[in-house]
């Protein structure tokens, strides 16, 4: 054994959890070290949908123009196709990741960011080479092997795999971002509920020039109804764009009671040529891997001061993209609280916290993507795929669409019906933005507003304490930003309107009897920043003279109607609550 390592946050994993995690800590000062287990980051797309309030952490976080200048934008995302094969008949479209004019208008209002697709290969990097550049000890080829905590810290052993020997690191804090085998979780015992392994599939990359069969309804994912892919895996097979228009990954689904396929070149080549529906066209596959859908959630992500996050605490199919970007959102509720803690400003308990905030929100995603594959089956049964074996049978039946009787009207309705209920894995605006917390790290103030449409289809702006911080577009200098850029940074932000002063003289208080930063701006016609459209004053639900306090991470933990004389003597007392020092 060397001597032992010594750091505040060892991370293990270099993954979307892991890296958002070390570039995060780096960015507020504090010292870690990242560990992972090869001697490379991913070099497989793997996850890719990136959703606004993932780039709204990387643009807290400086990097979300690193991750624009390589993704697939948005308008060459969503013209999503149902089809036969890629070369054969198209059964239906949806405007997808919002891009239905409609939903365009609710995505551009939502936030100074844009949804993209960025392939995790591209994506760690951005995130790991950040990190390392602000601070981070970076040690590729390094196996986490087992931890112990005691009162002050962690003490992990690790394998140095390229020099074959074991060391200790000793942290006062470890988050175990390992991924969906995760050892840490499993060596701390989190509670888990649920099942691995629940269907299979396998994943072949490819290159191919599509640009004939694509480039007239450019779209990230083509998927296509065949006869057999409705065996495990996603339901359907899966033709998903990895760079336009010649960089592709298809996924395919097996019988997981059986045997899985042999990976060979021909079998790869075969599925890929059955989705294509034309095996004229020149294809080299790159590799095929297997993986199994899971539906798997912990009830809590920490055990005394390790802390998981990712797919170590949930486990779920890419159905409705969420998996790189709730691990890289649970770092950022993680990442700032160990800050405070580290530097004593809050009390250890605010780092129970994130169990309380995140848990809820990993459940719901693990259900809601395994509950999208479900659905797929509506599509089947539109085309009368679900009431016979026979595959002859199923090829009339689908034709049977086109026929101008009462049957062939209704299976164009139920097909029309079927395509749009899948607004529910490819359009759920509210489920990346309602996340709302519930926890001791929020002042509640009495009763929590509705949602006044479908809360998972549509994202509700409220400055309820517990929700994300509306965004609004505000002026200063002739530059134009966006409420989320006063927040965030690794410090609090206290907002308010003309009349609302007392406020910014109750922050500077505050932040010198509490030790913490926190910073005021007033937002209004002469003030520091303009209300450029009127939005901020229509969305902050608090008056001129009220006040909103935002926590690092973008939410809302606390607001007050109206400047009053105690104003510093609430905004210290919220933020007491906050920091867990009542
Ligand atoms: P992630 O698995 O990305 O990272 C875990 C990290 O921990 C890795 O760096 C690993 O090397 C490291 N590690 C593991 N054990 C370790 C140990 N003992 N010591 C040190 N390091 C260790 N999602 C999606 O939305 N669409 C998709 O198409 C796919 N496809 C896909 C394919 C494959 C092959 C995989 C593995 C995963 C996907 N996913 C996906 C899932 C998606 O990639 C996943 O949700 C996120 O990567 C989760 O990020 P994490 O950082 O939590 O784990």
């Amino acid at each position: 054994m060397s001597d032992v390592v010594e750091t505040d946050v060892l991370v293990v994993g270099s993954g979307p959890a892991g890296g958002a995690a070390a570039l995060l800590l780096s960015t507020y000062g504090v010292a870690n070290i990242l560990v992972t287990k090869y001697g490379r980051l991913a070099d497989t797309p793997r996850a890719h949908i990136t959703n606004q309030r993932t780039m709204e952490v990387l643009r807290d976080a400086g990097v979300e123009d690193q991750v624009v200048a390589q993704a697939t934008p948005q308008h060459l995302m969503g013209d999503t196709v149902f089809c036969t094969s890629l070369a054969g008949e198209e059964l239906g479209r949806l405007h997808t990741w919002y891009t239905h004019p409609a939903r365009l208008a609710d995505h551009t209002l939502a936030s100074p960011s844009r949804i993209c697709d960025m392939p995790q290969h591209l994506m760690e990097p951005v995130l790991v080479n950040n990190a390392v550049a602000r601070g981070t000890t970076l040690r590729f080829d390094t196996e986490y092997l087992s931890l112990e905590q005691d009162a002050d810290g962690v003490t992990a052993t690790v394998l140095d795999r390229v020099r074959g020997d074991r060391y200790e690191i000793r942290a006062k804090y470890l988050i175990g971002a390992d991924g969906g085998r995760s050892k840490v979780a499993a060596d701390i015992g989190l509670p888990m509920v649920g099942q691995m392994g629940v269907a299979g599939s396998v994943n072949i990359l490819f290159d191919a020039d599509l640009d004939d069969l694509v480039a007239h309804r450019p779209s990230i994912l083509y998927w296509v109804l065949q006869t057999g892919s409705d065996v495990g895996g996603i339901g359907m097979g899966l033709v998903r764009c990895v760079r336009p228009w010649h960089e592709w990954l298809i996924v395919w689904g097996y019988d997981i009671t059986g045997e899985p396929p042999e990976l060979t070149e021909q079998y790869a080549r075969e599925v890929v040529y059955r989705l294509l529906g034309d095996d004229s066209i020149p294809v080299k596959i790159r590799s095929s891997s297997l993986w199994t859908v899971n539906h798997l959630y912990a009830e809590r992500y920490h055990r005394g001061r390790v802390f998981c996050a990712g797919d170590a605490v949930h486990r779920h199919p890419p159905s409705n993209g969420l998996g790189s970007n709730t691990s890289i959102q649970d770092a950022y509720n993680l990442a700032w609280k160990l800050k405070l803690v580290l530097d004593g400003a809050a009390d250890p308990s605010l780092l129970d916290t994130y169990s309380a905030e995140r848990a809820p929100v990993g459940r719901q995603i693990v259900d809601r993507a395994n509950q999208s594959i479900g659905e797929t089956g509506r599509i089947f049964d539109a085309l009368g795929l679900l009431s016979t074996e026979d595959p002859d049978e199923m090829l009339k039946n689908i034709e049977s669409r086109k026929s101008a009787t009462p049957e062939g009207e209704r299976r164009r309705q139920l097909l029309r019906e079927a395509i749009a209920f899948k607004d529910y894995e490819f359009n759920t605006h509210g489920v990346e933005l309602n996340q709302r917390y519930r926890s001791a790290a929020m002042v509640p103030d009495g009763s929590e507003p509705a949602f006044p449409r479908d809360e998972q289809l549509y994202h509700h702006a409220t400055t309820w304490p517990g929700a994300k911080l509306p965004h609004a577009w505000l002026g200063r200098d002739r530059q134009r930003l966006s409420t989320l850029d006063l927040g965030g940074h690794g410090r609090f932000t206290v907002l308010t309107g003309v009349g609302g002063e007392a406020w910014i003289d109750a922050a500077a208080e505050a932040a010198a009897a509490l030790g913490v930063t926190v910073r005021g701006c007033v937002i209004g016609p002469g003030a520091q920043y303009e209300d450029l459209y009127g939005d901020w004053a229509r969305l902050r639900e608090v008056g001129d003279t009220g006040c909103v306090l935002v926590r690092p991470d973008n939410h809302v933990c606390f607001r007050h109607p109206a400047a009053g004389p105690d104003a510093a003597g609430l905004l210290t007392g919220a933020l007491r609550q906050v920091l867990g020092r009542v």
